[in-house]
């Protein structure tokens, strides 16, 4: 077995390696969010300003096995860095995985990392091997949040009467920045990561728009925004992407500003974005912590349920 760099130059190698890591994760988890190859070809095709990206392949009679990315964030966090393993089935317990592991731990060291940091997720109702491989290389589980999956159309969800909902798709228009940002970066302070040591990303009008941009190419990215009556103030917002060409949506922040919250605001806006879906997506994806309470009910009385658990994990190097 041969483990390899990824020419992300190679078309064909860059499918074979998507191919291969769609496999082995839909193996395990009948209901896995995977990166599409779409998302994956803008990925490896355009360079991130603010993560570094590298691919591994584990090779075998010329075929490819297994694969794991490795991800060095450049801006922050720049003392961590990502990788997700993933091995076909006929392939595992013999030591791919393992091996893998080692070329990203070599490559997260050179590059003066201090810790590697993964997601783990396993079926509720038939957990895979992930957690125990992630132990066998030295991880520790640091947060957890359930994966939820909800059928389209979902419970109605009315909106408060002193607020408005302004939607739109895309690029954020100009006159609305300045509160998106706000609201973004309070998302960011926040969201809860458990035991995660990580730094916050402060979002400025440049890196907003280089962001947007990056997304369009791979998603239709979807905003539903509640603005108070009153005074025009925006109080929430929440965020969906739908893969180009996908039948599902994922949803992504759902933020509600102190200020505005008892309103059920997050219910009404989640419940609107999805309302103004094509027809055919009938399914969206969302994560929340067992411990935020508040999203967790909102979630499970729109009408979504607990399919998988998903642990973040770090192996000190
Ligand atoms: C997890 C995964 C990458 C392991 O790949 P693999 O090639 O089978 O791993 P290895 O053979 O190198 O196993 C390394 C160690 O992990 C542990 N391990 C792996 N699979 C295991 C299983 N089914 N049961 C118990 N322990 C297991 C063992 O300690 C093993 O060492 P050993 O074989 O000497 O006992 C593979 O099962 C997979 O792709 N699963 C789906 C994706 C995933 O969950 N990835 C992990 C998240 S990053």
């Amino acid at each position: 077995m041969q483990i390899e760099e990824l020419d992300p130059t190679d078309p064909a190698a860059r499918r074979a390696w998507h191919d291969v890591t769609e496999r082995s994760v839909r193996a395990d988890r009948p209901h896995a969010l995977t990166t599409t190859f779409e998302a994956f070809e803008v990925l490896a095709t355009s360079p991130s300003e603010h993560v570094a990206r590298t691919w591994l392949q584990a090779v075998v009679g010329g075929e490819v096995v297994g694969t794991a990315d490795l991800e060095l964030p450049l801006t922050e966090n720049t003392d961590v860095a990502w990788t997700e393993v993933a091995v076909l089935p006929g392939h595992r317990r013999g030591g791919v995985g393992r091996a893998l592991w080692v070329a990203v731990a070599e490559r997260a060291r050179a590059a003066g990392r201090r810790r590697v940091g993964g997601e783990v997720t396993v079926d509720l109702e038939a957990p895979g091997p992930g957690l125990d491989f992630a132990a066998a290389v030295g991880a520790v589980e640091k947060h957890h949040e359930d994966h939820l999956l909800a059928d389209l159309p979902v419970a109605a969800a009315p909106l408060d009467p002193a607020y408005e909902v302004v939607s739109r798709r895309g690029r954020c228009p100009d006159e609305h920045r300045a509160a998106y940002l706000a609201m973004r970066n309070q998302m960011n302070l926040d969201v809860s990561s458990g035991e995660l040591e990580l730094e916050v990303a402060v979002l400025d009008d440049a890196r907003l728009a280089s962001s947007e941009e990056r997304l369009m190419r791979s998603y239709d990215v979807r905003v539903a925004a509640a603005r108070r009556r009153s005074d025009g103030v925006f109080g929430g917002y929440s965020l969906l992407f739908v893969p180009h060409g996908a039948d599902y949506g994922w949803q992504d922040d759902t933020l509600v500003m102190p200020e505005h919250r008892g309103h059920r605001l997050g219910a009404a806006l989640k419940a609107v974005n999805y309302a103004c879906l094509p027809d055919d997506v009938r399914l969206v994806h969302t994560w929340t912590a067992p411990t935020n309470a508040a999203m967790h009910r909102t979630n499970t009385a729109l009408g979504f349920r607990v399919v998988e658990r998903m642990a973040e994990v770090e192996v000190t190097l």
